[in-house]
Formats: C-alpha cells, structure tokens, sequence
C-alpha cells in the first residue's frame, strides 16, 4: 500500500481566490459615481488597496510554506508534504525579488547511505544486529541495543505524556485528507451521518469543533508530540549520538516525534516515502528513519515489514534503524512496514527521519496554518485514507488539512 502516490485529492479548482473578486470589484463600481460620492469613491478606493496588498502579502507569506513534516503523512503516508518545501522565507514587506542571504548560500546535504557504528556509552559498547530478509532489496535494517537509557526513555514518556495532558483541555479538530475519506470512516464506524462539502471548515477539509466532539468518541488514533532540533539539550546530544552510531547526518535530520499508541491502536502499512516510477523521485524525502522504544508493550506493537519477513517486538530503549530510499534517492517500496495494533499495554516510540537531500526548512518548526480557526492548545487529529489505523492525534499544525495543499506543493517546488 504505501505505495503510489496516493494521496490528496484534493482539486485546485473550487476555491476562487479570494483576493481576485475583492480586489476588482471595487474598482469598477465607482467610477461613476457623481461628485458628492467622492469621498466614498476615495474610501473605497483606499480599501481596495488594502485589500490588495494584504492578499498579496498573505499569499507570499503562505505560499513558501512547508511542511513539516510530519511523518506526518498524507495519503499514504506521504511523507511529502514533509519534505516538501524548502524555501520559507519569512516574508518582509518589501520582499520584492531579493533572494535571503540564508536561501541563497544553502548547501543542500546529501545522505546516500549509513552504516552502523558500535558506540560506547557509559563504557558500554552497544551491541547491534542486521535483519536478515527473505528477499534482495536496497533496505538495511538494524537494530541497536539500548540505544536510549532506562532514564532517558522514562523523561521522554513524560514529556509526551505532559503535552498530551495540556492539549487534553481541548477536544481536536478532525481532519481528513478528502471527503471520500470521510465517507469511509464514518461507513466503517457504521455512523449514519450525509456528508458533503460542507462540512468541512471553509478552506480546509477539517470538521468543526463541535461536529468533532461528537465523532469523537467513536473513533481511535495513535498520540504524537514533537520537538525541534536545538529545542532542548536532549535533541542535540541525540542527533550526535545517532550521527556516531548510524552515519546519518544532523542536517539530514527533520524534528523529532514521540508517538504513542494505546490499545487497539497500530498504523496501517506505508512507506515513509513516497513511491514514485523510478528516476522521478522527489529527493527531499525521508531516507531513513531511527526509530526507538520507549517501553517495553506486553503484547502486540511490533514494527513488521511484510515484504521482508521482518518484525520487531517493542524493547525498552532499543533502536530500530532502517533506510526507505536506495542510493539514486529511488523511495522502495520494499520498505513498506507497519505498527501492528497494542494488544496489551501502551506502546511509546520516538523516531526521526533523515532525508536524502536536506532543505532549508528541514528540522525547523514551521509556521502553522491560520486555518482552522483553534483555540490555543487545541489539538489536531489527521485521517487519511481509510484502513485500519489512518487517524493521528499531533499536538502540532501542518497544512495537511488546507485544501489547496497539494496545488501549493507544487508551487512551491
Ligand atoms: C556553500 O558552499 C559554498 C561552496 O563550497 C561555500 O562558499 C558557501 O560558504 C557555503 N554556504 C554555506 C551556508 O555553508
Ligand atoms: C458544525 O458542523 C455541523 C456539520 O456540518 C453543522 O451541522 C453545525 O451547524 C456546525 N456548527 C457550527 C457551530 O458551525
Ligand atoms: C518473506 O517472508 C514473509 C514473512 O515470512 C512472507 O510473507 C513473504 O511472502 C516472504 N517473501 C518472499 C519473497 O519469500
């Protein structure tokens, strides 16, 4: 599954931008009015302007935007959208055509490759494994005893559980990816509710709130909260650890995400790229995730890659390394994997992925969207197309759920 594009449907069309009707509108209505309107003419005339320039300054200030990355996924778990852009730029007003010194001067890093490393921590050389496949492929998959110590798995479980107590204030808006995907869910959860278009938030394909609070209850999703690099000290002596054992490179890395998923909860199969025809890849994609455990799950949770007859149980501080990309920056689809659904206990995971080519915007946090219109701290939860464990509860906003996302994208490029 995860593999061809997939994803968004979304159509560019219906929207009409918005700034054109607004701004030319006014203009034409007031020419002929006769003198004693002039002031009126005046006034208008001045809100036409305005209008203008906002729209213009609102659009280039959306339009470089990025992703995030989110693992985000889309679709089928494309982690497209992630990596998608790379050229935000902080809008000045007078952006004119100069290009940002930090724009102009960025060397793209390429990772190609890793290869694996015994390292020592606390005087402790950390034993590592290769998976061994049924099959040939460009995937290399290891696995690195604690990786993470019993302490730092512990603190990183309850900063997660920290945020998703602060958000918990609110109930999250629902996102889907489409309205067919909404349709899906709602068939599946045998929900007898007609949906359309409109139910979606104007501008995006999210729910509002209270049409969310009521679904609620009938669905299940996976929890995840993330941090930047240089957030925290822990980010920057993890980016060096991984870079000492892995070879992958810190400017490679996007942010970093914990996830957890309660009972009954797994995540469908994907690639954490996406598969496109060979030679046609986007090279801004995820090369290579590091995945950790953060406890150990009584039953249930293994990361299985079907295709390679490879699965791993959950172990506390046990790193799962693998790569999805081949060397030419090709996305496998080999690499396809899943989170099996917990069965019993609660699984935690941190994980980072490293990119083949690295952009400007990598590993920063990216602007969030001013659509939907939240309350702070409200959380977000992202459907994307149905099967078995598609909803993702982020602390975070990305564009995912702005419907004209996908058009952007390729704006943006
Ligand atoms: C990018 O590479 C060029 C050529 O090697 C170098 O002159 C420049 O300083 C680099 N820019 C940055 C931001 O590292
Ligand atoms: C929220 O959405 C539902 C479904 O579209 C609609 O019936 C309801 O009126 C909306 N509520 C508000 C406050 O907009
Ligand atoms: C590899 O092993 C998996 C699981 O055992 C199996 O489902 C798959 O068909 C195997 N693939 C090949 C090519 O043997």
């Amino acid at each position: 599954m995860a593999s061809n594009v997939s994803r968004r449907t979304n159509k560019k069309s219906n929207s009409i931008k918005k700034g054109d009707a607004t701004s030319n509108q006014p203009k034409t209505k007031k020419k002929s009015h006769p003198g004693k309107a002039k002031y009126l003419v005046i006034c208008l005339a001045l809100i036409a302007v305005a209008v203008c320039f906002i729209y213009f300054y609102r659009s280039s200030e959306s339009k470089p935007l990025m992703k995030s990355d989110s693992p985000k996924q889309k679709g089928k778990r494309s982690s497209k959208s992630t990596t998608s852009t790379d050229k935000t730029r902080s809008p000045t007003k007078d952006d004119a055509k100069e290009i940002p010194p930090e724009l102009k001067d960025f060397n793209a890093s390429i990772q190609k490759e890793f290869k694996i490393t015994p390292i020592k921590i606390e005087g402790q050389t950390l034993k590592f494994q290769e998976l061994k496949s049924n099959l040939s492929s460009s995937v290399r998959a290891y696995v690195i005893e604690n990786f993470l110590s019993d302490f730092e798995c512990d603190n990183l479980m309850r900063v997660h559980k920290k945020y998703l107590e602060i958000f918990s204030k609110n109930d999250p808006i629902l996102c889907f990816d489409s309205l067919p995907t909404l349709k899906k869910n709602l068939k599946e959860l045998k929900l007898k509710y007609k949906v359309s278009n409109k139910d979606f938030i104007v501008g995006t394909t999210c729910l509002n709130e209270s049409f969310s609070s009521q679904l609620k209850p009938h669905f299940k999703w996976s929890y995840s909260t993330a941090f930047y690099p240089g957030e925290n000290k822990f980010s920057t002596a993890y980016a060096e650890r991984i870079q000492d054992a892995t070879g992958l490179k810190q400017q490679n890395g996007g942010k970093f995400q914990i996830t957890s998923y309660p009972i009954g909860v797994g995540y469908k199969s994907h690639t954490d790229c996406i598969v496109y025809e060979k030679g046609k890849g986007e090279l801004r994609d995820r090369y290579a995730t590091v995945l950790v455990y953060l406890q150990d799950v009584e039953e249930g949770g293994e990361t299985e890659f079907p295709l390679l007859g490879i699965k791993v149980k959950p172990k506390k501080g046990l790193a799962l390394v693998w790569n999805s990309m081949d060397q030419d920056g090709n996305c496998e689809p080999l690499s396809l994997h899943d989170a099996k659904k917990v069965k019993k206990g609660h699984k935690y995971i941190i994980q980072r992925w490293y990119y083949y080519k690295s952009f400007l915007t990598l590993g920063k946090r990216p602007p969030e969207p001013s659509l939907p219109k939240r309350k702070r701290e409200q959380p977000r939860v992202s459907c994307d197309e149905y099967e078995q464990g598609s909803c993702r509860w982020y602390d975070e906003w990305n564009y995912d759920h702005i419907k004209e996302y996908a058009a952007n994208v390729r704006n943006m490029a």
